[in-house]
């Protein structure tokens, strides 16, 4: 049993492989957070939670005297009374107060875990995955009950929460905030971590102490975007990769989100995560209820790989679905970068050749194939191919592309429309655009309503009928700007609040459409890049292109970022033509590719333009990757040296069966006149004998004395000298 009641003490213990998540019911009806970290046999842990109170400023919980619960660490707050700091929920009553009161009512504990309605989740393959825990709370006065749900993973070692509002009065209500999870820690002595950046930069990882007062991670912009990730850590101030206690809190959701933090006066601190109260409302009509999006609670007393490792596994089998979850991704070239808008057919079927002569797998053709698109003014919502550029159609393009050898996978942006189409022309009300408002473009596009169901359906109806033609392996579904203006005409005017929620509900919703109809294809999702790699999106489509920055040096600070929570086969990587588009850099093609491993692999670059030699060497990289990608994206991934915070990079991959593993290692500048280097390594076997740099060491030699990096032969001759320098390590148990 993985959830444990203990009735007498009210408590419960929510155990994983290594983890305990302990509540309990206080006398007065609370539901009072008792422990979360190493996992405890123990199920009298009630003692923990002492009713105090202080002579100060504080309020009489329940006008008890010496009892403020505010001192205590509460499960699920509301506001107004007593507990005055951030609340988890807050509902406007008919009679205009927003003061709840949610005390215990019932719970049930059952082997599984259910579907959240519309929404993307963890799943469980069967019952034995783990054990979920209800708990209905009940504000009486108002009629209204919230349904905590706790699922735990048992051997992945996480812990899944969502939370429902029912409302059984007679009365509308308004809800302003519901977050997902709240856990309140008994301390301040944390370190906040949270992956942050901007377009072509995006996940950066950024670490600082915690100080008093909110410290507010969020998302406005209708995506989860790339400023912020749906994410936040605390973790021990001495906690590193290896070693230190780490709490990461991830929402499965792709738009507008909160992840805060509060350290209050007594030097606790609360941690929430959720959809952003900001600008939100939903009106709950009596007998409706709302889900909320579902948060992932991680726990590792092995510093931050420990919590990346149960991250990677659980979203790689118990988020990820479909035929592709566990299958090596295809190497694909993507004519982005190589032609952006400028192409035909001729030009497309020339790249192709050359692709398959490469032994590249899939063909991917990007934006510009529909409607009158010849550049980013045009032709947005006009799902049907543009015949001057391509004469054949989809279905005869992909079918050359198929007879060459390749897949053919396709580029879309459904939520999107250019004014200058036809489709905007039929249907010029269908954006989001608030009266009397001047709407603003980006990228001259404007947003689809997709909160609307109509306009989900007529682009469904659209891309099934392209779909349905061809040849199709893969969709690449991007989205290209913030949300501005925000107002859907479907709705009256109390029920904007839930128009941005709606929205992603709508993207979902295609989602589904799509990925039941093609269970076959491979989606990678994409948002100008990276605005949109969230948990929500994975569910959906295995794979998300990470960053439109392709330059390898950049992508080192975004990939290692990324990795914090996501694993290897999650990202799109490729190598792209130098000078580097975003960057103008020129590193070498091997770096590039030394990059681009570290992910599903591809390239973005006109493959006609190649010398003889590059041809070769790309032949090499790509049955390197054909030799070792189920290692790559299946392996257990360790970092092992950050470039946010020094010249080099370095991390690697082991086979699970520890058999195998690969070593990055990379140095964006030469330096002078540096001493002798060794990489301590990290995941072997200790008693295995490993054969790497034409030596057999033992794993333990390795991960101690380290892998010797320093290259003996630079000053001498080229080897292992100058600027973005990098360089492959492959290990294998020697015989
Ligand atoms: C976005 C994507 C790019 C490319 C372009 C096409 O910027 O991130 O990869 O698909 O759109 O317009």
């Amino acid at each position: 049993m993985a959830i444990i009641y203990n009735e007498d003490k009210k408590v419960f213990n929510i155990k994983s492989k290594n983890t305990s998540y302990a509540l309990m019911v206080a006398d007065t009806g609370h539901l009072i957070h008792l422990y979360w970290g190493r996992k405890l046999e123990s199920n009298k842990l009630d003692y923990i939670f002492k009713k105090y109170g202080k002579g100060s400023f504080l309020a009489d919980t329940d006008n008890i005297d010496n009892f403020s619960i505010e001192l205590n660490t509460v499960e699920y707050p509301t506001y107004g009374h007593t507990d005055l700091r951030s609340p988890a929920i807050e509902i406007k009553l008919a009679n205009g107060t927003t003061l709840t009161d949610f005390r215990y009512e019932n719970h049930s504990i059952f082997r599984g875990k259910k579907e959240l309605r519309g929404l993307p989740a963890t799943y469980m393959e069967n019952d034995i995955d783990g054990e979920t825990l209800e708990i209905t709370l009940v504000d009486k006065l108002a009629e209204l009950r919230i349904v905590l749900s706790y699922t735990v993973f048992e051997e992945y070692d996480a812990i899944t929460r969502s939370c429902r509002v029912i409302n059984n009065s007679n009365n509308n209500v308004e809800i302003l905030r519901v977050l997902s999870a709240n856990v309140d820690f008994n301390s301040n002595e944390f370190d906040l971590i949270q992956l942050s950046g901007a377009w072509a930069r995006e996940r950066h990882m950024v670490r600082t102490p915690l100080r008093s007062g909110n410290q507010l991670i969020e998302s406005r912009r209708g995506a989860s975007s790339h400023d912020q990730n749906p994410f936040i850590a605390l973790a021990s101030h001495d906690a590193n990769e290896e070693y230190g206690d780490v709490y990461g809190l991830n929402l499965i959701y792709s738009g507008n989100f909160l992840a805060n933090v509060e350290v209050d006066m007594y030097n606790n601190s609360r941690a929430q995560i959720g959809i952003n109260p900001f600008d939100f409302s939903w009106l709950l009509e009596p007998n409706e209820e709302f889900e909320a999006p579902e948060a992932v609670l991680v726990y590792s007393s092995n510093g931050l790989t420990g919590m990346s490792h149960i991250f990677h596994d659980l979203y790689r089998k118990r988020l990820c679905r479909g035929v592709y979850r566990d299958k090596e991704r295809p190497i694909l070239i993507n004519n982005w970068e190589a032609t952006y808008f400028n192409f035909n057919g001729e030009k497309i079927k020339s790249i192709a050749k050359d692709a398959a002569d490469l032994g590249i797998e899939l063909f991917v053709l990007d934006d510009g194939w529909f409607g009158h698109r010849n550049d980013d003014t045009q032709g947005l919502g006009d799902w049907f191919v543009n015949i001057d550029k391509l004469p054949h159609g989809i279905s005869g393009l992909s079918k050359k592309i198929h007879d060459l050898g390749l897949k053919f996978g396709l580029w879309i942006e459904p939520e999107m429309v250019n004014k200058d189409s036809l489709f905007y022309q039929e249907h010029p009300h269908w954006t989001l655009e608030t009266p009397q408002r001047k709407s603003c473009h980006g990228r001259n596009q404007y947003i689809l309503d997709f909160s609307n169901p109509e306009v989900v359906e007529e682009i469904a109806e659209a891309l099934c009928k392209i779909i349905d033609d061809s040849y199709i392996s893969y969709i690449k579904w991007d989205m290209n700007r913030c949300m501005s203006e925000v107002y859907s005409s479907i709705h009256d005017h109390q029920s904007q609040g839930k128009v941005m929620h709606k929205y992603i509900l709508g993207v979902y919703r295609l989602y589904t459409i799509l990925t039941e109809k093609y269970p076959d294809i491979l989606f990678e999702s994409c948002a100008s890049g990276g605005a949109r790699f969230d948990p929500g999106m994975l569910y959906y489509a295995p794979q998300c292109w990470t960053s439109d920055d392709t330059d390898a040096i950049e992508r080192l600070k975004i990939q290692y970022g990324t990795s914090l929570v996501y694993p290897l086969s999650s990202m799109g990587s490729h190598v792209s033509a130098i000078p580097n588009h975003q960057t103008f850099r020129n590193t070498p093609l091997e770096t590039r590719a030394n990059v681009a491993y570290f992910g599903t692999f591809g390239y973005e670059l006109d493959v006609n333009q190649l010398t003889f030699e590059e041809k070769e060497i790309i032949k090499k990289q790509i049955s390197f990757m054909k030799q070792y990608r189920s290692l790559f994206q299946f392996g257990t991934f360790y970092r092992l040296k950050s470039p946010f915070t020094s010249n080099e990079t370095a991390w690697m991959v082991v086979s699970y069966d520890k058999t195998q593993a690969i070593v990055g290692y990379y140095r964006p500048l030469q330096e002078v006149n540096v001493g002798y280097r060794r990489l301590p390594l990290l995941g072997l076997d200790e008693d295995k004998m490993y054969h790497v740099n034409g030596l057999d060491l033992y794993g333990d030699e390795l991960m101690n004395v380290g892998l010797i990096i320093s290259d003996s032969s630079c000053g001498e001759n080229k080897d292992g000298c100058g600027d973005y320098y990098s360089k492959l390590y492959i290990l294998k148990e020697a015989e």
